[in-house]
């Protein structure tokens, strides 16, 4: 139950609604705060004279995108790209449908791609390949959840927040059926299959 692993801050966060369907807590919200605070300042120093697009994959990203990027301190842009959702098709063949393209061209520009979490890396490794064939001056990768071990392709992840388990986990941006999204912490959402599975 998520209470146990809860500050008396964090579990006023939670809707009444969301409490029983949560286990425990992941990575706490201060801990997402520092390491953001960390990954930003590591960024800046990387790309100074640089002007960088940070590219969000909707909607998971949207709410570290926008922590992230105030802890850039550089002048840099945003974009968001929507790819179809997670489901038995992105999962077996990796084939990704674009819902929501770019709005800018990124040819010659330092593109960072900013995403909440890697499982199978399958999203990501379709979605590199698409934006390395505009031509970017350079292509990284940031993301803030890793699952360890699930990997079905290799990622390079050259700002990487925190290694989790195989649980499946939800706040920070990540949802269930779109809910859960607007949690400030990371919980494991505890009546799911992968839940069950890692559980086992
Ligand atoms: P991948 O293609 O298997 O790496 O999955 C990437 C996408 O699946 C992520 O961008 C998330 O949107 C979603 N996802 C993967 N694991 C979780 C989870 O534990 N909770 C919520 N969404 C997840
Ligand atoms: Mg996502």
């Amino acid at each position: 139950m998520v209470a146990r692993s809860c500050v008396e801050s964090e579990l006023e966060a939670i809707p009444v609604e969301y409490r029983d369907q949560l286990d425990e807590v992941v990575v706490s919200e201060q801990d997402i705060h520092y390491k953001i605070a960390e990954l930003g300042a590591q960024i800046t120093g990387d790309y100074q004279g640089k002007q960088p697009i940070l590219i969000g994959v909707l909607k998971g990203a949207s709410v570290f995108l926008a922590d992230l990027s105030r802890k850039i301190h550089l002048p840099l842009r945003f974009d968001f790209i929507a790819v179809s959702s997670y489901g038995s098709a992105t999962k077996t063949s990796g084939i990704v449908r674009i819902l929501k393209d770019l709005d800018h061209e990124i040819e010659d520009q330092d593109v960072i791609v900013v995403e909440d979490i890697i499982d199978s890396g399958l999203t990501l490794n379709y979605l590199l390949r698409y934006l390395r064939a505009r031509r970017p001056r350079s292509v990284e990768v940031c993301a803030l959840f890793y699952k360890e071990g699930r990997q079905r392709v290799e990622i390079p992840v050259k700002y990487e927040g925190f290694r989790i388990g195989p649980e499946f986990v939800v706040g920070y941006g990540l949802d269930y059926q779109e809910r859960f999204r607007n949690l400030p912490f990371l919980a494991v959402l505890a009546d799911h299959p992968e839940t069950r599975n890692a559980r086992r």
